[in-house]
Protein backbone atom coordinates (compact mmCIF):
# COMPACT_ATOMS: atom_id res chain seq x y z
CA UNK A 1 0.00 0.00 0.00
CA UNK A 2 1.35 3.24 -1.39
CA UNK A 3 0.40 6.54 1.34
CA UNK A 4 1.22 10.03 -0.51
CA UNK A 5 1.31 13.00 1.76
CA UNK A 6 0.33 16.35 1.02
CA UNK A 7 0.60 19.10 3.54
CA UNK A 8 2.29 22.45 3.64
CA UNK A 9 3.98 21.43 7.02
CA UNK A 10 7.25 19.53 8.31
CA UNK A 11 6.46 15.83 7.11
CA UNK A 12 8.95 13.96 8.96
CA UNK A 13 6.83 13.52 12.37
CA UNK A 14 3.67 12.41 10.15
CA UNK A 15 5.63 10.08 7.88
CA UNK A 16 7.37 8.23 10.99
CA UNK A 17 3.86 7.97 13.01
CA UNK A 18 2.26 6.90 9.77
CA UNK A 19 5.14 4.28 9.60
CA UNK A 20 4.95 3.06 13.13
CA UNK A 21 0.77 2.86 12.80
CA UNK A 22 1.08 1.16 9.41
CA UNK A 23 4.37 -0.74 8.87
CA UNK A 24 3.01 -2.43 5.67
CA UNK A 25 2.59 0.99 4.26
CA UNK A 26 5.38 3.03 2.15
CA UNK A 27 4.63 6.68 3.06
CA UNK A 28 6.19 9.13 1.12
CA UNK A 29 6.16 12.74 0.80
CA UNK A 30 4.50 13.91 -2.23
CA UNK A 31 6.22 16.12 -5.08
CA UNK A 32 5.20 16.55 -8.75
CA UNK A 33 5.54 13.28 -11.12
CA UNK A 34 5.29 11.02 -7.61
CA UNK A 35 4.38 7.62 -8.25
CA UNK A 36 0.39 7.14 -7.85
CA UNK A 37 -0.78 6.08 -4.39
CA UNK A 38 -3.59 4.42 -2.85
CA UNK A 39 -4.40 7.02 -0.28
CA UNK A 40 -3.73 10.14 0.60
CA UNK A 41 -3.22 12.48 3.99
CA UNK A 42 -3.95 16.26 2.75
CA UNK A 43 -4.01 19.63 3.99
CA UNK A 44 -4.38 22.39 1.36
CA UNK A 45 -2.87 20.32 -1.40
CA UNK A 46 -2.81 22.15 -5.20
CA UNK A 47 -4.22 21.28 -8.16
CA UNK A 48 -1.75 19.43 -9.74
CA UNK A 49 -2.20 16.76 -7.32
CA UNK A 50 -5.10 15.94 -7.79
CA UNK A 51 -3.96 16.02 -11.98
CA UNK A 52 -1.73 13.40 -11.29
CA UNK A 53 -2.79 11.05 -8.20
CA UNK A 54 -5.80 9.75 -10.49
CA UNK A 55 -5.64 5.92 -8.72
CA UNK A 56 -6.70 6.91 -4.85
CA UNK A 57 -8.94 4.79 -3.22
CA UNK A 58 -9.26 7.73 -0.43
CA UNK A 59 -8.23 11.35 0.49
CA UNK A 60 -7.77 11.95 4.23
CA UNK A 61 -8.14 15.65 4.89
CA UNK A 62 -5.93 16.54 8.53
CA UNK A 63 -9.04 18.73 9.47
CA UNK A 64 -12.39 18.96 10.03
CA UNK A 65 -13.54 21.74 7.71
CA UNK A 66 -13.20 20.52 3.91
CA UNK A 67 -14.25 24.12 2.21
CA UNK A 68 -11.23 24.81 0.50
CA UNK A 69 -10.38 21.09 -0.71
CA UNK A 70 -13.96 20.74 -2.11
CA UNK A 71 -12.82 23.57 -4.59
CA UNK A 72 -10.16 21.36 -6.29
CA UNK A 73 -11.42 19.44 -9.44
CA UNK A 74 -10.94 15.76 -8.23
CA UNK A 75 -13.10 12.48 -9.48
CA UNK A 76 -16.50 12.66 -8.58
CA UNK A 77 -16.11 9.32 -6.92
CA UNK A 78 -13.32 10.04 -4.61
CA UNK A 79 -13.87 9.59 -1.24
CA UNK A 80 -12.72 12.48 0.80
CA UNK A 81 -12.57 11.96 4.53
CA UNK A 82 -12.73 14.48 6.94
CA UNK A 83 -11.14 14.26 10.73
CA UNK A 84 -14.02 13.30 13.35
CA UNK A 85 -13.10 15.10 16.33
CA UNK A 86 -9.10 13.75 16.74
CA UNK A 87 -8.26 15.46 19.39
CA UNK A 88 -10.10 19.08 18.59
CA UNK A 89 -13.75 18.68 20.23
CA UNK A 90 -11.93 19.70 23.66
CA UNK A 91 -9.86 22.18 22.42
CA UNK A 92 -13.19 23.54 20.55
CA UNK A 93 -14.69 23.57 24.18
CA UNK A 94 -11.78 25.07 25.69
CA UNK A 95 -12.10 27.79 23.75
CA UNK A 96 -15.77 28.48 24.15
CA UNK A 97 -16.10 28.82 27.40
CA UNK A 98 -12.83 31.06 27.97
CA UNK A 99 -14.69 33.25 26.04
CA UNK A 100 -17.65 32.86 27.02
CA UNK A 101 -16.13 33.23 30.73
CA UNK A 102 -13.92 35.72 29.85
CA UNK A 103 -16.76 37.94 28.58
CA UNK A 104 -19.89 36.69 30.93
CA UNK A 105 -17.83 36.76 34.46
CA UNK A 106 -15.75 40.78 32.55
CA UNK A 107 -12.18 39.54 32.84
CA UNK A 108 -11.22 41.85 30.19
CA UNK A 109 -12.45 44.67 32.70
CA UNK A 110 -10.84 43.36 36.07
CA UNK A 111 -7.95 43.07 33.29
CA UNK A 112 -8.20 47.16 32.66
CA UNK A 113 -9.26 47.77 36.48
CA UNK A 114 -6.07 46.25 36.98
CA UNK A 115 -3.56 48.41 34.86
CA UNK A 116 -5.20 51.44 37.00
CA UNK A 117 -5.58 49.96 40.75
CA UNK A 118 -9.20 49.94 40.82
CA UNK A 119 -11.64 47.36 42.85
CA UNK A 120 -14.58 47.48 41.85
CA UNK A 121 -17.40 44.93 41.76
CA UNK A 122 -19.74 44.20 38.53
CA UNK A 123 -23.51 43.27 39.79
CA UNK A 124 -24.09 39.87 40.10
CA UNK A 125 -23.89 37.25 36.91
CA UNK A 126 -27.67 35.89 35.99
CA UNK A 127 -27.12 32.92 33.94
CA UNK A 128 -30.30 33.40 32.63
CA UNK A 129 -29.88 36.39 30.61
CA UNK A 130 -27.23 34.70 28.68
CA UNK A 131 -28.41 32.48 26.34
CA UNK A 132 -26.05 30.48 23.98
CA UNK A 133 -26.66 29.61 20.98
CA UNK A 134 -24.86 27.14 18.98
CA UNK A 135 -25.18 27.30 14.81
CA UNK A 136 -24.40 23.68 14.37
CA UNK A 137 -24.81 20.56 16.24
CA UNK A 138 -21.87 18.56 14.33
CA UNK A 139 -19.05 16.77 15.54
CA UNK A 140 -17.45 19.97 17.12
CA UNK A 141 -20.41 21.78 18.02
CA UNK A 142 -21.82 18.91 20.04
CA UNK A 143 -19.22 18.79 23.03
CA UNK A 144 -18.97 22.58 22.60
CA UNK A 145 -22.85 22.08 23.91
CA UNK A 146 -22.29 19.79 26.63
CA UNK A 147 -19.03 22.13 27.70
CA UNK A 148 -21.02 25.19 28.17
CA UNK A 149 -23.80 23.68 29.99
CA UNK A 150 -21.58 22.59 32.47
CA UNK A 151 -21.67 26.23 33.54
CA UNK A 152 -25.27 26.09 33.45
CA UNK A 153 -25.46 28.55 30.90
CA UNK A 154 -29.18 28.01 28.50
CA UNK A 155 -28.17 26.23 25.63
CA UNK A 156 -29.60 26.10 22.26
CA UNK A 157 -28.33 24.37 18.97
CA UNK A 158 -29.29 25.14 15.46
CA UNK A 159 -28.60 22.65 12.57
CA UNK A 160 -29.94 21.79 9.08
CA UNK A 161 -31.75 18.55 9.94
CA UNK A 162 -33.20 18.24 13.38
CA UNK A 163 -30.95 16.99 16.17
CA UNK A 164 -31.84 15.95 19.98
CA UNK A 165 -29.49 16.53 22.51
CA UNK A 166 -30.24 16.01 26.21
CA UNK A 167 -30.92 19.61 27.63
CA UNK A 168 -30.23 21.65 24.73
CA UNK A 169 -33.23 23.32 23.20
CA UNK A 170 -32.25 22.34 19.25
CA UNK A 171 -33.85 24.15 16.46
CA UNK A 172 -33.31 23.53 13.15
CA UNK A 173 -33.41 24.73 9.38
CA UNK A 174 -34.31 28.27 8.07
CA UNK A 175 -37.93 28.14 9.03
CA UNK A 176 -36.57 28.63 12.60
CA UNK A 177 -33.04 30.76 12.01
CA UNK A 178 -35.13 34.11 13.21
CA UNK A 179 -36.34 32.01 16.38
CA UNK A 180 -33.24 30.59 17.12
CA UNK A 181 -31.12 33.88 16.59
CA UNK A 182 -33.52 36.37 19.41
CA UNK A 183 -33.42 33.62 21.92
CA UNK A 184 -29.71 34.04 21.65
CA UNK A 185 -27.14 36.41 23.93
CA UNK A 186 -24.09 34.38 22.97
CA UNK A 187 -23.74 33.07 19.63
CA UNK A 188 -21.29 30.19 18.52
CA UNK A 189 -20.64 29.42 15.10
CA UNK A 190 -19.23 25.95 14.05
CA UNK A 191 -21.29 25.91 11.17
CA UNK A 192 -19.27 24.30 8.05
CA UNK A 193 -18.53 27.05 5.48
CA UNK A 194 -20.92 25.78 2.14
CA UNK A 195 -22.99 28.20 -0.26
CA UNK A 196 -25.57 27.88 2.33
CA UNK A 197 -23.88 29.23 5.27
CA UNK A 198 -21.33 32.00 3.36
CA UNK A 199 -22.17 35.17 4.88
CA UNK A 200 -24.74 33.73 6.97
CA UNK A 201 -23.49 36.23 10.01
CA UNK A 202 -24.97 39.93 8.32
CA UNK A 203 -26.55 43.11 9.49
CA UNK A 204 -30.22 41.22 9.12
CA UNK A 205 -29.06 37.90 11.19
CA UNK A 206 -26.50 39.77 13.66
CA UNK A 207 -29.42 42.40 14.31
CA UNK A 208 -32.03 39.76 15.54
CA UNK A 209 -30.04 38.78 18.54
CA UNK A 210 -30.79 40.15 21.76
CA UNK A 211 -29.04 43.11 22.87
CA UNK A 212 -25.61 43.22 23.86
CA UNK A 213 -24.94 39.71 22.34
CA UNK A 214 -21.64 38.53 22.06
CA UNK A 215 -19.65 36.14 18.95
CA UNK A 216 -17.42 33.63 18.99
CA UNK A 217 -16.48 32.52 15.28
CA UNK A 218 -14.60 29.66 15.05
CA UNK A 219 -15.84 28.27 11.98
CA UNK A 220 -14.84 30.16 9.01
CA UNK A 221 -13.92 34.07 8.57
CA UNK A 222 -16.54 33.60 5.12
CA UNK A 223 -19.12 32.97 7.44
CA UNK A 224 -18.81 36.73 8.67
CA UNK A 225 -20.34 39.61 6.67
CA UNK A 226 -17.35 41.81 8.73
CA UNK A 227 -18.81 45.69 7.51
CA UNK A 228 -21.95 44.28 9.46
CA UNK A 229 -20.20 42.99 12.30
CA UNK A 230 -18.39 45.96 12.56
CA UNK A 231 -21.12 48.19 12.30
CA UNK A 232 -23.51 46.69 14.92
CA UNK A 233 -20.07 46.60 17.25
CA UNK A 234 -20.18 50.10 16.79
CA UNK A 235 -23.95 50.60 17.35
CA UNK A 236 -23.81 48.77 21.07
CA UNK A 237 -25.96 45.80 19.69
CA UNK A 238 -23.07 43.67 20.19
CA UNK A 239 -21.44 43.96 23.26
CA UNK A 240 -17.73 41.98 21.93
CA UNK A 241 -16.50 39.38 19.42
CA UNK A 242 -13.93 36.50 20.02
CA UNK A 243 -12.37 35.55 16.15
CA UNK A 244 -10.20 32.83 15.51
CA UNK A 245 -10.98 32.96 11.77
CA UNK A 246 -10.77 35.42 9.06
CA UNK A 247 -11.74 35.68 5.26
CA UNK A 248 -7.81 36.81 4.51
CA UNK A 249 -5.68 34.98 6.62
CA UNK A 250 -3.56 35.92 8.49
CA UNK A 251 -5.48 38.79 9.35
CA UNK A 252 -4.08 41.68 7.21
CA UNK A 253 -2.39 44.46 9.89
CA UNK A 254 -4.45 47.10 8.82
CA UNK A 255 -7.77 45.06 9.66
CA UNK A 256 -9.85 46.91 12.13
CA UNK A 257 -10.63 43.87 14.31
CA UNK A 258 -6.74 43.95 15.25
CA UNK A 259 -7.37 47.37 17.16
CA UNK A 260 -11.24 47.45 17.53
CA UNK A 261 -11.64 47.96 21.78
CA UNK A 262 -14.19 44.86 22.19
CA UNK A 263 -12.81 42.45 19.67
CA UNK A 264 -10.39 39.32 20.90
CA UNK A 265 -8.36 37.88 17.79
CA UNK A 266 -6.22 34.83 17.96
CA UNK A 267 -4.99 32.95 14.72
CA UNK A 268 -6.74 30.17 13.70
CA UNK A 269 -5.77 28.48 17.01
CA UNK A 270 -9.56 26.93 18.39
CA UNK A 271 -9.19 23.37 17.36
CA UNK A 272 -5.72 22.77 16.31
CA UNK A 273 -4.73 19.35 14.55
CA UNK A 274 -3.02 16.77 17.17
CA UNK A 275 -0.42 14.33 15.16
CA UNK A 276 -0.74 11.17 17.66
CA UNK A 277 -4.72 11.59 17.41
CA UNK A 278 -4.42 12.15 13.74
CA UNK A 279 -2.60 9.74 12.43
CA UNK A 280 -4.63 6.85 14.78
CA UNK A 281 -8.14 7.94 13.29
CA UNK A 282 -6.70 7.53 9.92
CA UNK A 283 -4.21 4.73 10.45
CA UNK A 284 -7.70 2.94 11.67
CA UNK A 285 -9.40 4.15 9.11
CA UNK A 286 -7.38 3.09 6.24
CA UNK A 287 -7.56 -0.70 8.29
CA UNK A 288 -11.45 -0.62 7.66
CA UNK A 289 -11.25 0.41 4.11
CA UNK A 290 -8.40 -2.20 3.54
CA UNK A 291 -11.41 -4.62 4.66
CA UNK A 292 -14.42 -3.00 2.88
CA UNK A 293 -15.43 -2.02 6.32
CA UNK A 294 -17.72 1.26 6.40
CA UNK A 295 -15.86 4.42 7.96
CA UNK A 296 -17.15 7.96 9.64
CA UNK A 297 -16.66 11.19 8.32
CA UNK A 298 -16.93 10.73 4.50
CA UNK A 299 -17.66 13.88 3.00
CA UNK A 300 -21.32 14.20 1.12
CA UNK A 301 -19.73 16.51 -1.82
CA UNK A 302 -23.24 17.41 -2.90
CA UNK A 303 -24.27 18.86 0.70
CA UNK A 304 -20.76 20.41 1.02
CA UNK A 305 -19.99 18.89 4.14
N1 LIG B 1 -10.97 27.37 14.20
C1 LIG B 1 -10.43 26.18 14.10
O1 LIG B 1 -9.30 25.97 14.52
C2 LIG B 1 -11.23 25.07 13.49
C3 LIG B 1 -10.81 23.74 13.70
C4 LIG B 1 -11.60 22.70 13.20
C5 LIG B 1 -12.79 22.98 12.53
N2 LIG B 1 -13.16 24.27 12.33
C6 LIG B 1 -14.44 24.58 11.68
O2 LIG B 1 -15.49 24.24 12.58
C7 LIG B 1 -16.70 24.10 11.85
C8 LIG B 1 -17.55 22.96 12.38
O3 LIG B 1 -16.92 21.73 12.16
P1 LIG B 1 -17.64 20.34 12.50
O4 LIG B 1 -16.60 19.30 12.30
O5 LIG B 1 -18.36 20.39 13.80
O6 LIG B 1 -18.74 20.28 11.32
P2 LIG B 1 -19.82 19.11 11.05
O7 LIG B 1 -19.56 17.93 11.91
O8 LIG B 1 -19.88 18.92 9.58
O9 LIG B 1 -21.20 19.76 11.58
C9 LIG B 1 -21.81 20.79 10.90
C10 LIG B 1 -23.09 21.20 11.60
O10 LIG B 1 -23.61 22.35 10.94
C11 LIG B 1 -24.93 22.07 10.51
N3 LIG B 1 -25.21 22.72 9.21
C12 LIG B 1 -24.58 22.55 8.04
N4 LIG B 1 -25.15 23.29 7.07
C13 LIG B 1 -26.18 23.93 7.66
C14 LIG B 1 -27.18 24.83 7.19
N5 LIG B 1 -27.22 25.22 5.91
N6 LIG B 1 -28.10 25.27 8.07
C15 LIG B 1 -28.07 24.87 9.35
N7 LIG B 1 -27.15 24.02 9.89
C16 LIG B 1 -26.23 23.57 9.03
C17 LIG B 1 -25.02 20.58 10.37
O11 LIG B 1 -26.38 20.19 10.41
P3 LIG B 1 -26.82 18.64 10.42
O12 LIG B 1 -26.51 18.18 11.83
O13 LIG B 1 -28.25 18.69 10.13
O14 LIG B 1 -25.98 17.96 9.39
C18 LIG B 1 -24.18 20.13 11.56
O15 LIG B 1 -24.94 20.15 12.75
C19 LIG B 1 -16.28 24.00 10.38
O16 LIG B 1 -16.51 25.25 9.74
C20 LIG B 1 -14.78 23.77 10.44
O17 LIG B 1 -14.14 24.26 9.30
C21 LIG B 1 -12.41 25.31 12.79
Amino acid sequence: MRISFCAQTDATPWIAALQQHLPEAQVEVWHGGARPADYAIVWAPPQQFFDEQTELQAVFNMGAGVDALLQRQMRADLPIVRLNDAGMGVQMAEYVCHALIRHTRDFALFEAQAQQGLWQEPPVLDRADFPVGILGLGVLGEPVARAVQQFEFPVLGWSRTPRQLDGVRCLHGQAQLTEFLASTRVLVNLLPLTPQTENLLNHATLSQLQRGAYLINIARGRHVVDEDLLALLDSGHIAGATLDVFRTEPLPAEHPYWRHPRVTVTPHIAGRTVLQDTVLQIASKIRSLQKGEPIEGVVERARGY
